[in-house]
Parts: C-alpha cells; structure tokens; sequence
C-alpha cells in the first residue's frame, strides 16, 4: 500500500468532502426505495474505493446500535466504526478513515488503542468523530445512563485519550466521571499529538466541547442565515478557547443531468416512498434527546429528515451543487459530509462532474 504523506484532512483542499453514514442502511435518508442502501459489505467497499480513487478527503460512518422502527426499521443494519474503518484502511490508498465514537459507551483508553492501531493501520489517515449524547435507548443496551452534562464527560474522556496517546509515562486519573490508574499506552499514533478529531454536536456546550478540544466541529444548519449564526458563535467560542477549529456540515445529495430530475428523485424517496413511521420515531427521540437542531427544523423540514436525517439538501445539477458548495465554503464551511440513497450508485456519475468544477472554483486541487 502506498504511504500517503499527510492524512488528506490536513491536505491542501480547501473546501473538504466525504462521504457519511455508508456503514449503516439508508446512509441518513429513511426511505423504502429499492434503491435503498443495505449497507452490503461488497456495496460499502465499492463506494469507499470510488471515494479513495476520485479524491475525495474522508470516508466517515455513523454511530449507531438501533433501529428507528417503522416499516424498514431504518438504521437497524451497522457497522461498529474502529472495525469498519481498520478493515477499509487496508484496501484504501489515501482517503481518511474516520471512526464515530460514543464517548459514554466506549471507554477512553480502549478507544486510544483502537485509534492507535487505525492510525498505523492507514498509515496516518485515521480520524476520531466524537459523539456525546444522544440516543437513551441506545445507551440502556450497554446498562447505561446518559449523564446530565454529557460535554464534561465528553472532555474527562478526551484528555484520558490524548494522555494515553502521549504515552509519556503511566497516569491515575481521577475525575468526576472516571476514575483510572496506571493508564499507559504503545505505540504513540502516527500522527502527532493525535489522529484529527471532529466532535458532532449542536447546543452551546457542544460547541464550546468543539471549540476547545477539537480540530473541528461537525454541526448542522437549515438556512444559510442559520448557518451565519452559528459559525460567528462558533467562531467566537473557538478565539476564546485561543485555538482554531473547522466547521463541517453533513448534507444530503441528489445529483442528476436536469434540475426536475434530481428533484423528483428526492421527491420519490423522501416523500412518497419514505417510511413515515421510522421518521416520525427518528423526529421524537432528536428533539427529545438532542438538541442538534433548531427546534423549527423539525416541524418546517419533515423531507429533509426523511432524505438525510435533517441534513442540508443539495439537490440539482453538478453546476447547481457546486454552486452551493461555493455558497457554503464563502459562509465558511471548511467542508461537507455528503450522505446518498445509494453511494455506490451515486459516487461515479456525481464525482466525475463535480470534482472539475471545485477546482476551477478554486476549492479543490
Ligand atoms: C452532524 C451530526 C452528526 C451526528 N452523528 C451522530 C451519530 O453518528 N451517532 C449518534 O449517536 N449521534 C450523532 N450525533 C448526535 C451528537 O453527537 C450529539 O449527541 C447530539 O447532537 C446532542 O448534542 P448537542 O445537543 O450538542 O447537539 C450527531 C450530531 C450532529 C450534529
């Protein structure tokens, strides 16, 4: 395997893509189309290869451990993400492996030694996506219960991390939520101080978690003038953490030669073939467990939760799609996480014209 110089994610691209959610049916939409992703391990390579070959800067999974129900019972197939992204690494050549990691579920110094191995692995591609909520039911599968203030739990696990990926000397640690002793850890990662991390995350203390920990945060946005709001106080929060830190957004994609075809396809699987029970589900528990979006978004973007979990859609032309990344990139959006009903379907086509206009825009090299 080729050894890649620096993990793509720290590359010269300036405007950053992936591809999110191919280890779990649906990527992010809920939809009974028979085009429907069953993340099939065949399909999930395919697509990861495509992405690897064309380019692109990270192949990023979701976390999930449960269905939402309904008639497909959306997001019930997964694949467990350090696993996923080691067994990628290895028939990939350049393109970040993120792994999504519950910071409640998995503990600190077993994720260490997992990133660690990701990290060789890949030669120094990998990536850590930290997750500190969301999902209760989720968490009683593993006994536990989601702590009031998930972000400090978030932060004690992420220093016992970065220590046990230092692997100066063995450390105790004794916190509120933790409580360790003789942490050590070998071989330090690839990648120095750490593999690059993101943090998924919405509400005030999640940005602040972001701002003051990681290389950037992962966060959603319904309007470009919400999408404003958000970045200058995330910006704010990051000058006053005296550090610097990205901003990336997942949106959905539906690319296609005309407009009306790529928006009666979305129309098709998000609408009339959607499964209304597993969205009305994957609804209930976000705005009862989360705050990752705008409490309007729910009521005003139904589609859009049915098409990609309430991601931003980009749905029309390579010239329209690019025109809107253009849009993203000038609010400043340093990237986007692009979720697909069918990646392996879809990549081929989408890519081969897309790419070319990011680097005419200048967005891409
Ligand atoms: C863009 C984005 C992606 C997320 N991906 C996952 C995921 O894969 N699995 C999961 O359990 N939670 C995921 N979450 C949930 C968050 O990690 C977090 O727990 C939730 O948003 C509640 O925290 P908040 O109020 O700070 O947003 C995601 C959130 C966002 C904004």
């Amino acid at each position: 395997m080729a050894r890649v110089k620096r993990n793509p994610m720290r590359g010269g691209n300036k405007f950053k893509l992936g591809v999110f959610g191919a280890n779990a049916d649906g990527c992010l939409s809920i939809t009974r189309h028979p085009d429907r992703w069953m993340a099939d391990w065949d399909d999930v390579l395919a697509a990861a290869q495509m992405s690897d070959r064309a380019g692109l800067d990270f192949f990023l999974p979701l976390a999930r451990w449960k269905g939402f129900g309904g008639e497909t019972n959306a997001r019930h197939i997964s694949y467990e993400t350090f696993t996923f992204a080691a067994a990628l690494s290895g028939l990939t050549e350049q393109i970040a492996l993120f792994a999504t990691v519950h910071t409640l579920i998995v503990p600190p110094v077993y994720a260490a030694k997992a990133l660690v191995t990701l990290d060789h692995a890949s030669h120094g591609r990998a990536g850590l996506n930290m997750v500190c909520g969301w999902n209760q039911p989720e968490f009683d599968m593993f006994g536990l219960t989601k702590p009031d203030q998930v972000y400090d739990q978030g932060r004690e696990w992420f220093e016992i991390l970065r220590r046990t990926l230092a692997g100066d000397a063995a450390f105790d640690f004794k916190g509120e939520f933790f409580d360790l002793k003789g942490v050590e850890g070998a071989p330090g990662p690839v990648q120095q101080p750490h593999p690059v991390t993101l943090s998924a995350a919405f509400s005030p203390p999640g940005r602040d978690f972001a701002a003051g920990s990681c290389d950037c945060i992962f966060t959603t946005f319904t309007t470009y003038d919400d999408a404003k709001v958000t970045i200058a106080d995330f910006q704010s929060r990051v000058d006053k953490a005296g550090r610097q830190a990205g901003i990336f957004a997942p949106v959905h994609v539906v690319c296609r030669p005309t407009e009306q075809e790529a928006r009666d396809y979305y129309q098709d699987y998000a609408v009339t073939r959607t499964d209304d029970a597993a969205v009305d589900q994957h609804m209930a528990m976000k705005k009862n467990m989360s705050g990752s979006h705008d409490p309007a978004a729910y009521d005003l973007y139904r589609k859009r939760f049915a098409g990609g979990a309430g991601s931003y859609p980009l749905i029309g032309t390579p010239e329209q799609i690019a025109e809107e990344m253009i849009g993203l990139n000038n609010l400043g959006f340093g990237g986007l996480a692009m979720s697909f009903v069918n990646p392996k379907y879809e990549l081929p086509w989408f890519l081969d014209r897309l790419l070319p206009l990011l680097e005419k825009a200048g967005l891409r090299i």
